[in-house]
């Protein structure tokens, strides 16, 4: 259920329309790598220009420390999106200020102007209301798209809402629809599938969804932390030592719930072309490191993948960029595309995984939100969702 005002619901005609999108995307000398988050704010875009507004995209790129920091500039982004759509894409070298309020003075209906990097002023990241102010000066509606940045509680997030009328994007109340509906109200069995390097960064995530899922399957760093918390010796293996409390306590509360590798891929090196065996859990031998769950585990797990009604997976389940430790991580992708189940994936190493797999489309939600996604499983409020306007 989404209950915040969208695009559907104000009369956009002939409007100057501010819209809030994600476009910190990878650049690589310039050129823009992925362009999932530039694809995923059209359609919000698209329909704005069939209502004839005059459409304001801002965004922030990175993180830049002041103006000077040009190699996060959003120009390389705005003649990207010029290629996208039929109509020229203006930019202005500045978010706020003369240089903005002239270009945005300008835009006619139909139009497009990107706004440079939000994040060149470092009133942004304080949510100053000054900043705000002079962004919502530039328009007469606000649109916020950007659920990658829906946590951050920023000038042009959640400041600007105060000074305009303030509803949501398509991209954003979609995931929104299925990240909450996943946590909220899930077709069961619920499966979430977590990974990644460190605890530290899902405790709150493991803690809410213990109360949500049927199952959490962990893999990745994450788990090594987990072994030695039980007391295995695991050698060389990435282990966050302050989190080892954390861990214990989750096991114990857990139970079940929370199930862990029973075999794993370990390494003799963190390198491509290690050596490796494969052996069930147990104490890893001095100098070998763990960078991998092994191939019970992905037969294990995918059976209850299987079984599942919604699965959630966020965080790869070994060191995937190394050939002979992908296995875990393509095996899971395989089983979440195969599943009859809702899938939804998120956090950008997962996202990549599924795509080199070639498995994409199989996925049910694909989200566009790293921390943002994270912190829905979380059960957080979102700060970019509650400043906007409710139906
Ligand atoms: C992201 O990529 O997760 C968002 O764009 C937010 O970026 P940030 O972590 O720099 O705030």
């Amino acid at each position: 259920m989404f209950d915040k005002k969208t695009v559907k619901d104000v009369d956009l005609k002939n409007k100057k329309v501010l819209v809030r999108v994600d476009f910190n995307v990878p650049l690589k000398d310039g050129v823009v790598g992925d362009d999932t988050r530039i694809q995923a704010a059209l359609p919000t875009i698209k329909y704005l220009l069939d209502q004839n507004a005059a459409v304001i995209l801002c965004s922030h790129l990175g993180r830049p420390k002041t103006a000077a920091d040009t190699q996060y500039s959003l120009k390389p982004v705005a003649e990207y999106l010029d290629k996208l759509i039929p109509q020229s894409v203006k930019f202005a070298s500045d978010c706020i200020g003369p240089v903005a309020e002239k270009a945005a003075q300008d835009l006619k209906p139909g139009e497009v102007l990107v706004l440079e990097n939000t994040r060149f002023h470092p009133e942004e990241k304080k949510n100053d209301p000054e900043m705000a102010k002079q962004l919502a000066s530039l328009a007469d509606i606000f649109v916020n798209d950007a659920f990658g940045t829906a946590h951050r509680a920023h000038a042009s997030t959640v400041g600007v809402a105060d000074y305009l009328p303030a509803v949501a994007g398509f991209l954003l109340e979609k995931e929104i629809k299925y990240l909450g509906q996943a946590v909220s109200d899930p077709k069961r069995p619920f499966v979430a599938i977590l990974g990644g390097a460190k605890i530290s960064d899902k405790i709150g995530v493991i803690r809410n969804l213990l109360t949500k899922a049927d199952q959490i399957l962990i893999g990745g760093g994450m788990a090594n932390t987990f072994f030695k918390a039980q007391g295995y010796p695991v050698a060389d293996s990435l282990v966050e030592e302050e989190a080892l409390d954390t861990a214990r306590a989750l096991l114990e509360t857990g139970g079940k719930k929370l199930r862990l590798p029973v075999d794993v891929v370990i390494a003799d090196a963190f390198d491509a072309g290690a050596e490796f065996k494969v052996m069930n859990m147990g104490p890893i031998p001095d100098g070998w490191r763990i960078l991998d769950i092994g191939p019970d585990t992905v037969s294990n797990y995918s059976k209850v993948i299987a079984e599942a009604g919604t699965v959630v997976w966020n965080g790869p389940m070994g060191v995937f960029e190394f050939p002979n430790f992908a296995k875990g991580t393509f095996g899971i992708a395989n089983a979440v595309a195969e599943s009859g189940a809702v899938s939804i994936i998120g956090g950008g190493e997962s996202v990549a995984a599924i795509k080199q797999s070639g498995l994409a489309d199989k996925i049910t939600h694909i989200s566009t939100g790293g921390g943002a996604s994270l912190e829905m499983l979380e059960g957080i409020e979102l700060p970019g969702l509650a400043a906007l306007q409710d139906k």
